[in-house]
């Protein structure tokens, strides 16, 4: 990404105007609590230093005139009155699903020239489309002095997903994007949407290694899944697996189609797990935050079944370098991406040795690897 004065320059190169505004939103990585949250239940993620950054300024008709310049400088042009799926430019789906979102909730804003920048690793599970729509959502809030909270622009950028883009998923995603607090993780309740922050302990990093294999069958298997946690939930006549007891569960184990009782366990242990997590944070439990997060990776191996070999692989590999020190996990939907570990900074030498030595000869690919900071959301103000 480029700096914001060189940003501002190529806004003005291209559109022959000023921007009025830069606006930038984060991608996250989920430390523990996955598939969780449109289970109603927790999630425990932290905004990252990779982002969506939008320079732009307001036009006097209706259309909506996007270059994404990491996307060979592809340009799209549409009117606010009339917004259609785009099958050859699928980014702009994004942006057309925040635009017809924000245009019913306001129907008085206009259009606007996007010149727009992102460099969270697409298809890693780190959540480059939820840091585009929030993006996207600060950047017309800002044009338009829009009146948003980060929770309202969070439920924005998550309708769009929803009912334009096609992907049913939770909240968690948006939600940090929008409200991340710098340096701390968030314990979030998806149900009512009320937050937590976690603090990093002195002395810790956040490490993801990208696995390189790219998510596949991510909204299938993702619909999926859900539907599945969905028929555990009405089989109980609960409005969700958030409602359901670990005890009540293992009760109709007998009952239960063997992959539903299966995928149910994971998400009440997960919340248990999400929950359990927050006082080890507090507390600077290491050893405690990486039992959690391998147990949350077994899960979502065994029970849940959305890791591949790799990052089954990954996980293990830093997970044994780690030992009581921290713990790694899959993060994110899964079916490829990353995973994510919390360690000591003086183990990230190991860790990234580790990596090098084994991942290569044994999966024949190539990881790619962050030290990622903790950044600020969207829209929270302090
Ligand atoms: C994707 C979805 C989120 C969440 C995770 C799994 O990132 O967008 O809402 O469900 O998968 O935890």
């Amino acid at each position: 990404m480029e700096t914001k004065s060189l940003f501002k320059k190529s806004f003005r190169a291209k559109f022959n105007t000023e921007a009025d505004v830069v606006c930038h939103a984060p991608g996250r990585v989920n430390i523990i609590g996955d598939h969780t949250d449109y289970n109603d239940g927790f999630v425990l993620p932290a905004a990252i230093n990779f982002g969506t950054d939008i320079a732009a300024s307001c036009r006097e008709d209706e259309f909506v005139n996007v270059i994404a310049l990491d996307c060979n400088e592809e340009s799209v042009e549409f009117s606010i009155e009339d917004i259609q799926f785009d099958d050859t430019y699928s980014w702009s789906n994004y942006v057309r699903g925040v635009l017809q979102v924000l245009k019913q909730e306001f129907p008085h804003i206009r259009g606007a020239n996007l010149l727009v920048s992102g460099n969270v690793p697409q298809g890693a599970g780190l959540s480059s489309s939820a840091s585009f729509e929030v993006a996207v959502v600060k950047t017309f809030a800002e044009l338009y002095q829009l009146p948003l909270d980060g929770i309202k622009a969070a439920l924005m950028g998550q309708a769009a997903e929803n009912d334009f883009v096609g992907c049913n998923c939770g909240i968690m995603d948006q939600l940090i994007s929008a409200m991340g607090k710098q340096g701390n993780a968030m314990l979030l309740d998806c149900r009512n949407l009320t937050f937590k922050d976690a603090p990093i302990p002195e002395g810790i990093s956040l490490f993801i290694v990208n696995s390189n294999v790219k998510r596949g069958l991510v909204d299938s298997e993702y619909n999926q899944r859900r539907e599945q946690c969905e028929q555990v939930a009405a089989y109980f006549k609960r409005p969700a697996l958030r409602d359901v007891s670990l005890s009540e569960l293992e009760a109709a184990e007998s009952m239960l189609d063997p992959v539903l009782f299966r995928r149910a366990r994971h998400v009440v242990t997960e919340n248990l797990r999400t929950e359990a997590a927050l006082s080890c944070f507090q507390n600077a439990d290491m050893a405690g935050l990486g039992r959690l997060m391998r147990q949350s990776h077994a899960s979502l191996k065994s029970d849940f079944e959305v890791t591949t070999k790799e990052l089954d692989g990954l996980a293990d590999m830093l997970n044994e370098a780690l030992g009581e020190l921290g713990g790694a996990r899959m993060t994110g939907g899964g079916f490829g991406g990353c995973v994510v570990a919390l360690a000591p900074t003086s183990q990230l030498d190991v860790l990234q040795n580790t990596i090098d030595e084994l991942y290569f000869t044994k999966f024949g690919l190539n990881a790619d690897s962050y030290v990622c900071s903790i950044e600020q959301g969207a829209f929270r103000a302090i």
